[in-house]
């Protein structure tokens, strides 16, 4: 399989008042293309450190990471939507093209599409706070599939959301993905929302971070991510992962 990401022996320290806090020791590691990949690991062991890196928000302090595509577009999606509340959904998702200057008649005709092919249409007219906490968070990922990114970067994104609405947007977000077929890279800490949508899964030694263990989910009748979670390897991988992230209560 062709990697669309390599990441090499990278590693990042933040530079305090108190002093340095080394947050990544060593990440090396492939990204394939179209894979869902998770990233999941204890709260505070530089997952989001990781994230925003890749994303060329901030830099590593060791290491390099290269994509196979020169000027790769890169999505990033947040758990907090970020949606300006005084405009409507169809304004929010037009912003990213808008920042990239690719605010064209043709964009916007994909845009609409978009929402057209993912029934949003009818909501596109309405203002963030009409929408329930799912809506909006399928509109995020709209408006982030709006660059025609080549990768996605998804940093906890269903973590703002009630238990139900998180089974119910992480399976839309899991189709709109793969009907696209982008490239994901999405950072949990939910065992159970790892195996349920992804590929392979990257498990974290606590900070400073380094790759512990990396499984390929293979489930039988894979399926949607709810009906994933009914399969009877789902357990096996959640022990294992649950018995790496060493979790101390
Ligand atoms: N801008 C920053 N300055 C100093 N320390 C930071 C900064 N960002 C994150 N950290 C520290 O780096 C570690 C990893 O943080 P983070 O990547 O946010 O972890 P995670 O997303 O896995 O919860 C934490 O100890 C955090 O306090
Ligand atoms: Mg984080």
């Amino acid at each position: 399989m062709n990697s669309l990401l390599d990441i090499d022996h990278l590693g990042k320290n933040y530079f305090t008042e108190k002093g340095e806090i080394s947050a990544i020791k060593d990440i090396t590691l492939k990204v394939f293309n179209g894979e869902i990949l998770s990233i999941v690991g204890s709260s505070g062991c530089g997952k989001s450190s990781l994230l925003s890196i890749l994303a060329g928000i901030d830099k590593a302090t060791s290491g390099f990471f290269h994509f196979a595509k020169e000027k790769p577009v890169i999505g990033y999606m947040l758990q907090n939507d970020a949606l300006f509340p005084w405009l409507t959904i169809y304004e929010n998702a037009l912003i990213g093209l808008k920042i990239q200057h690719k605010d064209t008649l043709e964009m916007r005709e994909y845009v609409k599409n978009l929402f057209r092919k993912y029934n949003l249409a009818e909501f596109m007219e309405k203002k963030p706070d009409e929408l329930s906490g799912g809506m909006r968070q399928r509109v995020a990922l709209i408006r982030t599939l709006a660059i025609k990114p080549d990768i996605l970067l998804l940093d906890e994104p269903f973590s703002a959301l009630d238990y139900q609405s998180r089974l119910a947007v992480s399976d839309d977000v899991y189709k709109i993905i793969k009907k696209e077929g982008i490239t994901t890279i999405m950072v949990t800490h939910d065992i159970a929302e790892a195996i349920s949508m992804s590929d392979r899964i990257v498990v974290l030694a606590k900070r400073p971070c380094y790759v512990k263990n990396i499984y390929n989910i293979s489930l039988t009748n894979k399926q949607t991510p709810i009906d994933n979670r009914k399969a009877k390897e789902f357990k096996e991988y959640y022990n294992k992962i649950w018995k790496d992230l060493d979790v101390n209560v």
